[in-house]
């Protein structure tokens, strides 16, 4: 099902059977982390083109690996290099890398939509590789991934994600790819960063972080966007890391299999005390290490359509 879609802009609309396919299509790139040359041929001859317009560390990073372990050609464009500095709009520098060849367009950009858009005016494969606060669907296939591989399952699960819900595109993404795979879904944070009617979808909506976490299988904490204290939706940040922060008592009260997980970049002593993040149910760096599984799975599905599965080998 998924090599029938041109683009991957958000898991809103993806069935858990195509989750699941991404799932077990990234499983089998992980395998290839473990052999001496960490490279295989698929998408020799493919161009994979990096359009990022915001700074990323993690998604950029892993998709220029991905990319490059499936043997496509890759050019990165930030936005301070490129001719957007100049005038040039979005679709502009996005048409004139299509006309030298690109395949695929992977797009990081601050305004929602700006995926949405290039994909509706391009024949390349556009991946959303995080829109303003609308979808991270790389980032949301990653973390439910990792879950997966801990447990076997998603379905039942309890995930408990913490933080910023209305402005988090990370949070979006996971809530959608999670109820899409029948797990509970439960956010807790500050109620002015809780969106309105979210319990309608079938969240699970609390204010109370001591009480969310009791019984859940994972948490992911979302970072603090600094600039929201500025504009007066949460006191201060004493307040915020006393409220929902997560601190050592507070990983002692969750069930002992229970993963600690993060999307990063991490506010340490904010949202997440050092000693969590790095402590002993934390899975953050497997989270950095399944991204790039995750991208070269989604790589590999929507520019792969022609390529046979015995490239993998
Ligand atoms: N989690 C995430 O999107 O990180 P980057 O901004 O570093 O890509």
């Amino acid at each position: 099902m998924l090599k029938q879609r041109k683009d991957f802009l958000g898991l809103y609309d993806v069935p858990g059977e195509d989750i699941k396919e991404i799932l077990t299509t990234a499983q089998s790139m992980k395998d290839i982390f473990t052999r001496s040359i960490k490279k295989v041929p698929t998408l020799r001859g493919k161009t994979v083109v990096n359009l990022f317009f915001e700074p990323s560390t993690r998604t950029k990073s892993s998709f220029d690996l991905a990319a490059k372990r499936l043997s496509a050609d890759v050019m990165s464009i930030s936005k301070k290099s490129s001719s957007v500095v100049k005038g040039e709009t979005l679709l502009d520098t996005a048409r004139t890398m299509e006309r030298m060849g690109a395949d695929i367009v992977v797009v990081r950009h601050s305004h929602p939509g700006a995926a949405r858009y290039l994909a509706n005016n391009l024949q390349a494969a556009v991946l959303n590789a995080g829109d303003g606060a609308h979808a991270h669907p790389t980032q949301g296939l990653l973390d439910i991934y990792t879950i997966w591989e801990k447990f076997g399952e998603i379905k039942g699960k309890k995930v408990l994600i913490i933080g910023d819900i209305a402005h988090s595109r990370v949070a979006r993404s996971n809530i959608w790819g999670l109820l899409n795979l029948g797990a509970e879904v439960r956010v807790c944070g500050p109620s002015t960063l809780i969106p309105n009617r979210l319990e309608k979808t079938g969240v699970k909506i609390y204010n109370n972080i001591d009480r969310a976490i009791e019984d859940v299988d994972a948490i992911n904490i979302l970072r603090i966007q600094l600039e929201r204290q500025e504009s007066g939706l949460f006191p201060s940040l004493r307040e915020y890391r006393f409220l929902y922060g997560i601190n050592e008592e507070r990983q002692n009260n969750l069930k002992e299999e229970a993963l600690v997980m993060h999307p990063g970049p991490m506010n340490r002593g904010v949202e997440i005390e050092s000693s969590v993040a790095d402590g002993r149910k934390a899975v953050i760096n497997e989270q950095v290490t399944n991204g790039v599984a995750i991208r070269m799975a989604l790589l590999y599905l929507l520019a792969g359509k022609e390529v046979q599965h015995e490239n993998l080998a």
